[in-house]
């Protein structure tokens, strides 16, 4: 869906969700630091690592999703980027905690490995197809996310129905550490 949809989309909303089970089960563990939470939407997992003492910069691609985010919490470092034009810099060795909760850019995985700090870990979930699916732009390969952190500690690593009441189709689940130095 390109970005004028979803701005079509999230004007037309005015909820703001639950977070997602894997960021609170994950992040609830870790010791807050700094986290970027990337394609945030209208911030459900930025409020929650906010609120729970995460010091959030949350970007996406949506105005009206960062105006719904910012409009509940004005403190929130929240920018509009579009990602795959790459107008917002992961600076490399900079986060505790990098998110990107169902939103697939291939090349943002690697950036997001730099990003985090030694130590620092990673939340990502992503569609995959269900049974009889196919691929498409919006869905990686059974297995794909997993390899992307090989060369991380896996804390994590799942493939199936979501425990995600926003949504329904299949995932693969990550979160993983990048190995001290
Ligand atoms: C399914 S929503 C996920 C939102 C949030 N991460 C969550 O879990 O609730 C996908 C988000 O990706 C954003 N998005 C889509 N394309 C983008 C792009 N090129 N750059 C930045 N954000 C983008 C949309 O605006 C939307 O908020």
């Amino acid at each position: 869906m390109d970005l004028r949809r979803w701005d079509e989309r999230y004007r037309s909303q005015s909820e703001i969700g639950p977070p997602t089970p894997l960021v609170t089960e994950i992040a609830g563990g870790l010791k807050s630091g700094k986290a970027l939470d990337l394609a945030c939407g209208a911030g459900r997992n930025t409020l929650w690592l906010a609120e729970h003492g995460w010091k959030v910069t949350a970007v996406d691609g949506s105005r009206a999703a960062i105006g719904l985010l910012t409009a509940r919490n004005p403190e929130i470092d929240a920018r509009v980027a579009n990602l795959e034009k790459h107008e917002y810099t992961i600076e490399p060795n900079s986060w505790d905690l990098i998110a990107i909760c169902y939103y697939l850019q291939r090349d943002l995985f690697e950036q997001a490995k730099r990003g985090v700090m030694p130590g620092g870990v990673i939340i990502a979930i992503v569609h995959i197809p269900g049974p009889g699916e196919g691929l498409t732009p919006f869905r990686l390969a059974p297995g794909e996310l997993a390899a992307y952190f090989r060369d991380f500690e896996v804390l994590h690593s799942y493939e199936g129905p979501p425990r995600d009441p926003v949504h329904h189709n299949r995932v693969a689940q990550i979160a993983a550490r990048r190995p001290a130095e």
